[in-house]
């Protein structure tokens, strides 16, 4: 069942190993993403090489995010469907390791093992690079290898240096991880363990690479990115501010993203850092999750609305330029009509460029599921449907007022129509023109003409002044 014997499609790869299918399907955040691409780079010496179908994998990973109810669901059904192109390719003779990753497995391993016994490897975000040797592991062992725990060293000291660079010129960048706030609805505190900070030196080796290898943007990720305190080359303790003034001016990134930040770190160095760094691109995402200081409170989330309005100003002040978005939840436990009113004049008052909004979903072993007071679903329903048509309105003004403005836009790929290429405004605005293929990965100038549902036309500005 797990005997990874050499399967007999395979083609030599660079290393000598036989190559090998691996077919990763990720959910979640983008530190789920940045984990995928890491969890490929470990396999890689061992011979495998992605394969975009299932079928034709000799491994498969399922990355999993546990952040409410339906995500966790949605990798029991995809695993139903995976144990059929398991089974169909023993048939053939052909041997399929399952794997999976990410916070289900951290949340429950247990419970993915006794619902789907299929199932050859479990592991949690902590264990990435002990991958291969589960690998070899799960080859000898008759049952499946469980790896949940949360090891004293850090793995990112133990991930090969060496990344397959994404194409398009952005790439993901984890700084941090983990989180001690214990926001009271939420799991990742109990997913992805204490707060740690990866140290500047290795940071600063990472991106060097990156950019050696053409990248032009960086989002440096953390679930609390901007707690960031790692070890400074000069033995102290560096801030988020600190760090991408360093990244901007010695390694040459040149444009700076950062997520997911907590209002509570959002320190003055930081907000000064977007009035004098111009790689700190001028949109920035800071969850708020409700107007009301009643609700605010029950979140444990340690600041009031006026603290969050006051916090909005000030970096305005700094960057008048600077658009905002934020993650909302309605529903929280004990949240009164009124509470959610708050939540709505909120949002009228600041006004966001893009936002995410949910239902609040129980996560067991968190202080809120156990909460009385618990609010209706169709309640709930009726909540969100008004709070998504007011954001809605808001992100629509928001690209609606981009069109006629000149933006710098990065090129990450190839448009829908045949001699389009698109890409991204500084406002993560999706950006369609004509222009060659040449133009990606690189920033370009474009006059933005017109606007679609979803994204922004434009024309690049060479063109414009030929007309
Ligand atoms: N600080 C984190 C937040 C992760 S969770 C980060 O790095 O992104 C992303 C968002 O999911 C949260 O901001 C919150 O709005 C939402 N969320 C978290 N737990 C939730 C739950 N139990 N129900 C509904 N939404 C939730
Ligand atoms: Fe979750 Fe709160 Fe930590 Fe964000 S700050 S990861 S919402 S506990
Ligand atoms: Fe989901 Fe884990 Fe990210 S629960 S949002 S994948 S930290």
């Amino acid at each position: 069942m797990n005997d990874m014997t050499p399967l007999p499609c395979a083609s030599t790869v660079r290393s000598g190993k036989q190559a090998r299918g691996l077919h990763v399907i990720t959910w979640g955040c983008q530190m789920n993403v940045y984990d995928s691409e890491r969890m490929t780079d470990v396999l890689r010496p061992l011979g495998y090489e992605a394969v975009d179908a299932p079928d034709r994998a000799d491994m498969i990973i399922l990355n999993t995010c546990h952040i409410r109810d339906r995500a966790a669901e949605k990798v029991f059904s995809e695993l139903g469907r995976l144990r059929l192109v398991k089974e169909a390719r023993a048939q053939a003779g052909q041997q399929t390791v399952l794997a999976v990753a990410g916070c289900v497995a951290q949340a429950e391993g247990r419970e993915i093992l006794a619902r789907a016994p299929y199932v050859d490897i479990v592991l949690g975000p902590q264990t990435y690079h002990r991958l291969p040797e589960m690998v070899a592991r799960a080859a000898r062992a008759a049952g499946a290898v469980i790896e949940t725990d949360f090891p004293v060293e850090q793995k990112f000291d133990f991930l090969p240096p060496e990344r397959e660079v994404p194409a398009g010129g952005a790439a993901f960048l984890t700084i941090q991880e983990g989180c001690d706030k214990f926001c009271s609805f939420c799991v990742v505190p109990y997913t992805r363990g204490a707060e740690a900070s990866r140290p500047v030196a290795a940071i600063m080796d990472e991106a060097r690479r990156l950019v050696a290898h053409g990248v032009r943007e960086i989002t440096l990720l953390g679930q609390n990115v901007n707690a960031y305190h790692g070890d400074g080359p000069d033995g102290t303790t560096w801030g988020l501010a600190r760090l991408t003034a360093e990244l901007a001016g010695q390694v040459g990134v040149e444009r700076i993203r950062y997520t997911t930040s907590h209002p509570r770190d959002m320190d003055d160095g930081l907000v000064a850092a977007h009035r004098e760094q111009p790689a700190l691109m001028p949109f920035l995402h800071l969850p708020v999750q409700s107007g009301s200081d009643r609700v605010l409170a029950a979140m444990n989330r340690g600041h009031t609305a006026q603290e969050y309005r006051d916090l909005v100003a000030r970096l305005r002040t700094a960057r008048p330029d600077l658009a905002l978005s934020s993650d909302f939840i309605v529903g929280h436990p004990g949240e009164t009509d009124e509470d959610f009113e708050q939540t709505m004049q909120l949002i009228r008052d600041i006004g966001f460029a893009q936002a995410y909004s949910f239902k609040y979903s129980p996560r067991p072993g968190t202080p809120a599921s156990n909460a009385g007071a618990q609010v209706p679903e169709d309640v709930k329903d009726a909540r969100l449907q008004r709070l998504q048509a007011l954001l809605r309105e808001q992100q629509d003004a928001f690209n609606a007022a981009s069109v006629g403005q000149r933006v710098d836009v990065l090129f990450t790929g190839r448009g829908r129509k045949p001699g389009q290429i698109s890409g991204k405004s500084p406002y993560l605005q999706a950006v369609h023109v004509e222009g060659p293929d040449s133009l990606i990965g690189q920033v370009a100038e474009v006059d933005i003409v017109k606007l679609h549902t979803n994204s922004l036309g434009g024309v690049l500005t060479g063109e414009t002044d030929r007309v």
